[in-house]
């Protein structure tokens, strides 16, 4: 692999990384997860699971894109063509390609809201702010509705988003998603910072704050360590391919410890930083009891939160576009990894690998898009298009691949694989916490994901 590959600066990699991180799952899934499981005991165990857990196994894919310098299918048959193991990168680029489908519609539709934020049209014939707040949540509920049951509106606005996608994608790595990231991230993290200025000044926010950061350790049950832990895997982009394909561009000095405890500490405070800006604000505005499941959270429950605040329109919009920022560099980290595959195993340029990678979801997740409108009557296993990718995807094979991706590294692979890609070669010293690390991917990661497993099938 030639240099220009390479991510260029210490700052970019991480920026890049923690771009994919921070996506839909950690601005949005985050404090919906919270509110569903308790808050603060949520929150607690969460923090528990990304660094005893998350970090680890974010290691082991790091080692594996590293040490090869190559896609996440190649990382798994580097040592044996033939070898049964194989089958979890192909897993791998498969289950991200399936959730590029539909996070192109999501991505879609934050577009809409930040583009009808700025025209106003999210807020026109809506209540005034003092009315009834559980007409506003039938109003934006149904606003939501009629935009993603019309078929046109959305199909443009993931068109759009595909676009864009392509448009990143072909700068290359340096050019396109380093430089990418290096603009969103540090802009949504002000923004973010910006949004809880506001929101915990707002009278009534205490109560939210309490909510959040006060746990009440009766609450922590099984369920809500399965909820935790599968909301740490899937908001670090573990299990997806991702994190092996962009580590394949990071150069051989690179600290992989450093670099995967940095990632993973700003992507826990980028979802704290969102419960602080969620929780006040809901509390603030007598919102508390209202579920944030689904796609409520962000679509529903903020813009009514926005209509209380002076400057709707305007804080309305930042919201979006800070959501958008987040889905989008998301959305280029898992598209990289088929873009990395097609362009290993056919020997194609990149540009060439980012067309044929990437054209078909102009009609993929046109489909998928239209699963709300014109094709809502095709079901799979009871679900839309939509619901079907997410849930087999998210259930089903991110833990897989995760799972497979430990004991591959932990089993497998030579054993120096890990040791080192930790220490670069030896330059570093091997010290306990590499060793820690080593015990987790090869037992504890292992049968903790097999649990998430367990429970998502029974
Ligand atoms: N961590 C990402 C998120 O929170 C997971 C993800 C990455 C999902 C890329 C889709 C695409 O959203």
């Amino acid at each position: 692999m030639s240099e220009t590959t390479l991510f260029k600066s210490k700052l970019g990699l991480i920026a890049a990384t923690v771009g994919s991180a921070v996506g839909l799952g950690t601005v949005w899934r985050f404090p919906a997860e919270t509110q569903a499981n308790g808050g603060a005991a949520f929150l607690l165990v969460y923090t528990l699971c990304i660094f005893i857990l998350g970090v680890p196994i974010m290691l082991s894919e790091f080692a594996l894109g590293r040490s090869g310098r190559c896609d996440a299918v190649r990382a798994f048959s580097r040592f044996d063509k033939r070898s049964p193991w194989v089958g979890t990168g192909m897993l791998a680029v498969l289950a991200s390609y399936m959730i590029l489908i539909f996070y192109m519609v999501v991505g879609g539709w934050t577009v809409e809201y930040l583009v009808t934020s700025v025209t106003g049209d999210l807020y026109q014939a809506l209540p005034a702010a003092a009315q009834d707040s559980h007409v506003m949540d039938t109003m934006f509920i149904a606003k939501m509705r009629q935009y993603v049951e019309t078929p046109w509106a959305p199909l443009i606005a993931t068109v759009a988003v595909i676009s864009m996608t392509i448009g990143v994608l072909l700068g290359g790595v340096q050019k396109g998603i380093e430089r990418l990231s290096n603009v969103m991230m540090p802009l949504l993290f002000v923004l973010l910072v910006a949004f809880c200025c506001v929101t915990l000044s707002l009278p009534g926010a205490g109560e939210g704050v309490r909510f959040f950061l006060n746990p009440d350790f009766s609450k922590i049950d099984a369920g809500v360590v399965i909820n935790a832990l599968g909301q740490a895997l899937f908001s670090l982009s573990l299990g997806m391919g991702i994190l092996i394909t962009y580590a394949a561009y990071y150069p051989s000095d690179t600290r992989l410890v450093k670099t995967s405890v940095t990632v993973s500490g700003l992507t826990l405070m980028i979802a704290v930083l969102m419960g602080f800006l969620i929780f006040p604000a809901v509390t603030s505005f007598g919102l508390a009891d209202h579920k944030f499941g689904g796609t409520t959270l962000v679509f529903v429950t903020l813009p009514e939160v926005f209509m209380n605040l002076p400057g709707t329109r305007v804080w309305s919009a930042l919201f979006f576009l800070l959501l958008f920022m987040g889905a989008l560099t998301s959305i280029v980290s898992i598209a990289e990894v088929s873009v990395a595959f097609v362009a290993d195993r056919f020997k194609l340029s990149r540009t060439k690998a980012v067309i044929y990678t990437i054209l078909p979801m102009f009609v993929l997740s046109s489909i998928c898009s239209l699963s709300f409108s014109t094709l809502s009557h095709i079901t799979i296993f009871g679900d839309n298009i939509f619901g079907f990718l997410d849930n087999v995807t998210n259930n089903y094979m991110l833990p897989l691949v995760a799972l497979f991706g430990c004991l591959y590294v932990g089993w497998v692979a030579p054993k120096n694989l890990l040791r080192d890609e930790l220490t670069n070669g030896g330059k570093l010293a091997y010290n306990l916490f590499d060793r820690v690390v080593h015990v987790i991917v090869k037992w504890v990661a292992p049968l903790a994901i097999l649990i998430i497993l367990l429970s998502n099938i029974f």
